[in-house]
């Protein structure tokens, strides 16, 4: 498995615990800016890279796996000097935190699943993953924006926010995004993990997220032992973007729960 470096930003104290947080598809770092400026504010330093095939991080050679992503993940943290840290995982970076669990579940210090799911895909959504790679190397990230806008903000939203992520998904390379679709689709099942999690982790959740709902998130909490699960009113999938302080909150009561 090829494993990059991957281009990320590092604040706060060094001497501070440190947290990561990970993006989802198709998006970049810059998603996560409000919570970062909570974080480091509240004293914690905070990590945040573009994964491989997103932002400006390279592609890699084939699938995307989540594996691979959360090896990328692992490099970064060794380059940075970093052993153990809260993970905070947004959508498919909630996938590749699940990875970390999976990879070195002693460095992880804590879990933070913001509309994201444990099950795999089905069947049809793995045959839906294929045709969308397809389209997205014919059409361009602007398969992946039209398809994926609605679902992301609610109807509410301000048009400068909307303007703002889909700028950022229209700037998604369209053979990493294959890449990524391929990879997300062939991701394991993560629910045999939950209930083996002994580190503080907090569910967080649009209350109109339609690609990954309420009812997801409230299972997922169920089987965490102690998880707590924090419903953000009035957000849809991109609860982090629509409702930043909220999503704020919810991950510095959540950071201040670590151990190192
Ligand atoms: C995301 O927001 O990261 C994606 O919706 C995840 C997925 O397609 O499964």
């Amino acid at each position: 498995m090829d494993v990059l470096d991957l281009p990320h930003s590092d604040s706060g104290s060094r001497a501070a615990l440190p947290l990561v947080l990970l993006h989802g598809f198709p998006l970049d770092h810059s998603m996560w800016a409000a919570q970062r400026d909570a974080l480091v504010a509240a004293g914690f330093r905070v990590l945040v890279p573009d994964l491989r095939g997103h932002g400006k991080a390279p592609s890699g050679r084939g699938p995307a796996t989540m594996a691979a992503m959360a090896g990328d993940v692992l490099r970064m943290t060794d380059r940075a000097g970093v052993r153990r840290f809260g993970v905070a995982g947004f959508s498919m970076g909630g996938y590749v935190a699940f990875e970390l669990l999976r990879q070195a579940p002693e460095r992880v210090a804590g879990l933070a699943l913001v509309d994201t799911r444990a099950e795999p895909d089905s069947d049809e959504a793995k045959a839906a993953r294929i045709q969308t790679a397809e389209r997205v190397r014919k059409e361009g990230a602007r398969a992946l924006s039209d398809a994926m806008l609605p679902k992301m903000l609610t109807p509410h939203a301000q048009p400068e926010m909307r303007a703002r992520v889909e700028r950022v998904m229209l700037a998604t390379p369209p053979e990493g995004a294959a890449q990524v679709l391929l990879g997300m689709r062939d991701r394991m099942d993560a629910r045999p993990l939950l209930k083996a999690v002994r580190v503080p982790t907090v569910v967080v959740v649009g209350s109109e997220d339609p690609v990954t709902p309420p009812d997801a998130a409230r299972a997922m909490a169920e089987a965490v032992p102690g998880a707590r699960l924090v419903v953000v009113e009035g957000a849809a999938h991109l609860a982090p973007v629509e409702r930043p302080e909220e999503v704020a909150r919810a991950l510095v009561e959540w950071a201040r729960t670590l151990r190192a």
